[in-house]
């Protein structure tokens, strides 16, 4: 028997009431693990999410050190109760591949030449998925990397953006990822307040070049507002460290 779809787009709104290019609330935490040298826990809609940088730090086993400039390693990880039918623990290949392209859009930015030798480990655990995990994980990743001192070259911040029902909208949730005609999350470096290239770009499904544009300029706009919910998130956690100093 085939699955009954249902209606996404009523009166010009979204299931949850959003406007095409509107967020989910967000809420994000620096600094929420004692342990961790740096992190951050992050609330997009319904997904809840805690990163964790350790480094830098020396590297084992040590054949993996690179006298130039310090390793990036980058584990997405689904909590077993994260999703609706629980999730075998351990990679599979979907965690596998989102942890290479989100390492792979974070290293540029990390000013490894400055940690030769080192590593930097940073862990993402989904403990709540609602679609766009891969993006909203890497929004946490980057302030936890900015929470544990390590030096950047800007900030990254994700956000997807979705086709459906023919209209393009933004930060597509669980009922318009599986329904939709395509899901494209994007991850752009910010440097001083400005978008200043794509650091990550996928698509699952079809849109034309001219959605395709429209979804760059919603993204965009998107990133532009989670960007500043990050830097918010760090003031706070350095205004708060500040005080216990005091
Ligand atoms: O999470 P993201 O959109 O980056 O990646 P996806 O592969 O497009 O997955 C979309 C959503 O499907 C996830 O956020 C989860 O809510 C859900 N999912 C699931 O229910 N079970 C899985 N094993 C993997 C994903």
């Amino acid at each position: 028997m085939s699955e009954e779809i249902p209606r996404l787009i009523v009166d010009g709104k979204r299931l949850d009431g959003r406007d095409f290019d509107e967020l989910r609330p967000i809420k994000i935490e620096a600094g929420v693990l004692r342990r961790a040298d740096g992190s951050c826990y992050i609330e997009m809609g319904k997904n809840k999410i805690v990163a964790a940088v350790y480094g830098p730090r020396e590297v084992h086993p040590r054949h993996l050190q690179d006298p130039s400039r310090a390793i990036i390693r980058y584990r997405y990880n689904m909590a077993p109760f994260s999703v609706e039918e629980r999730k075998k623990p351990g990679p599979d290949r979907r965690s596998i591949e989102i942890s290479k392209v989100s390492r792979e859009a974070l290293e540029p930015v990390i000013l490894k030449e400055l940690f030769p030798r080192s590593g930097i480990d940073i862990f993402v655990e989904v403990l709540q998925a609602d679609a766009g995990t891969r993006t909203a994980c890497l929004n946490a990743a980057s302030v936890a990397l900015i929470d544990a001192g390590v030096a950047m070259r800007g900030m990254i911040t994700a956000v997807a953006v979705a086709k459906v029902e023919g209209e393009i909208v933004l930060d597509p949730m669980k009922e318009e990822d599986n329904y939709g005609e395509a899901d494209v999350p994007f991850a752009f470096l910010i440097r001083n307040g400005k978008i200043e290239s794509i650091a990550l770009l996928q698509m699952d499904g079809k849109m034309s070049a001219e959605e395709m544009k429209k979804a760059l300029e919603l993204a965009k706009k998107g990133a532009m507002q989670i960007y500043n919910i990050q830097r918010e998130a760090i003031m706070r956690k350095y205004s708060r460290e500040e005080e216990e100093v005091e």
